[in-house]
């Protein structure tokens, strides 16, 4: 189920000897890959969702199949399928499983809504596919076996996902616009192929800058306490061929002081009206060192993670998981038995520490509330991308 492709390229350089890498003003290889973290099944294989197993790579390439609702918040929660647009997808294939197996296509996506709070995606897919639903009239549909309800949802669930991917190929764009020749770019969590129906989200424009022959090195940090950044961002940054070097999440001070970054570049989870960022973990203090170090810290994420109702960053729901996953590692304790732990998943970064967020719609420069509304940004549109818009006061 795991489909990637790979285009591989060696560009022949005039008076490069063998074996000697020139200054690149291009990129020397250059390999085009896309995984497939989620399928739907129709019957009669189906209907089901098939889900590459997040929790098992790098190690193991393991599918895991829902077959009802219950085993996909299942899955959502323990993180088989994680990344907020991802997620989106994921809660909208979730209520066209409910709706063909006829169960109680409401219940489910308040279910699936709820499996876990902090990525707004989630639950803003949930309610366009119910809303589906629930507009359909009753009947048959033109897929044999398949309702009209349950095919209009299907749709609305390909229109996300086909969303998604138009919207990931304009950040990358957009996002190309601030990198600088030669950068040195820090990461943190995963933000690829593996979260979304495209090449991501920040990692889309890292893999633009890698295109474009701008990227020097990409700063992996390994983001505790469940390692997205070393076993999914390494993974795909290896298959895509990206210089790339991993450093524990207290590393990054240090590398910041050293003068190794010139840009930092996450995703999020939840953007609130006022500007501020839920994301992984660890990224609000990643912004406060780029601001004493003054690198700037751009945020790379799609409309439909915008969430105009939330009005502040301190109103954003942060989701605490359990501590076994601070005080174990790969399964194994760490830390003295009956050890408690802190464990946020997300922390919340303020608009004043963003240099800028990048959308479909363009970037959003300075980060404030009427920038963001101007965008037209909408948690609850199905817009799709437009003409690239600097928005500057
Ligand atoms: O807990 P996770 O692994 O779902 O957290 C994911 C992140 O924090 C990503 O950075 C975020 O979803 C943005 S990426 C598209």
């Amino acid at each position: 189920m795991l489909r990637i492709r790979v285009i591989y390229c060696e560009k022949a350089r005039n008076g490069t000897p063998p074996g000697v890498i020139a200054a690149p003003a291009e990129p020397v290889h250059t390999r085009e890959m896309s995984i497939e973290p989620l399928r739907w099944l129709d019957p009669p294989a189906g209907p089901a969702i098939e889900l590459l197993d997040q929790t098992r790579l790098p190690a193991e390439e393991r599918v895991v199949t829902c077959t009802d609702v219950p085993q996909l918040v299942d899955a959502i929660a323990r993180l088989v399928v994680r990344g907020a647009p991802l997620l989106g997808v994921a809660g909208a294939y979730g209520v066209a499983l409910a709706a063909a197996r006829g169960d109680d296509v409401r219940a489910a996506a308040a279910a699936i809504s709820a499996a876990r709070p902090t990525a707004v995606n989630l639950a803003w897919a949930a309610r366009l596919a119910l809303r589906a639903w629930e507009r359909a009239g009753a009947g048959t549909a033109d897929v044999p076996g398949m309702s009209a309800r349950t095919a209009a949802v299907l749709a609305q669930a390909r229109a996300i996902a086909d969303q998604d991917a138009l919207a990931s190929a304009a950040m990358a764009g957009h996002g190309l616009r601030l990198v600088p020749a030669r950068a040195r770019i820090l990461t943190h969590c995963n933000t690829g192929s593996l979260v979304s129906a495209g090449e991501g989200t920040a990692f889309a424009v890292i893999l633009a800058a890698h295109r474009a022959g701008r990227l020097a090195r990409l700063w992996i940090d390994e983001t505790r306490p469940l390692l997205q950044g070393a076993r999914l961002t390494a993974w795909e940054a290896a298959r895509a061929g990206l210089p790339h070097t991993l450093l524990a999440d207290s590393a990054a001070a240090a590398l910041m002081a050293s003068g190794q970054v010139d840009l930092v570049l996450t995703g999020a989870d939840r953007i609130a009206a006022d500007g501020s960022v839920a994301n992984k973990v660890g990224t609000y203090g990643l912004a406060v060192l780029a601001r004493q170090h003054d690198v700037p810290f751009v945020v790379v994420a799609p409309l439909s993670t915008v969430d105009l109702e939330t009005p502040a960053g301190p109103r954003i729901e942060v989701e605490f998981r359990a501590d076994a996953e601070v005080t174990t590692m790969a399964g194994r304790p760490v830390a003295p038995a009956g050890t408690a732990a802190w464990n946020p998943a997300f922390d919340v970064t303020p608009p004043g520490l963003i240099t800028a967020i990048v959308t479909e719609r363009g970037l959003v420069q300075p980060v404030t509330p009427g920038n963001l509304r101007d965008l037209g940004a909408s948690a609850g549109s199905l817009a799709g991308p437009q003409a690239a818009s600097y928005v500057e006061r």
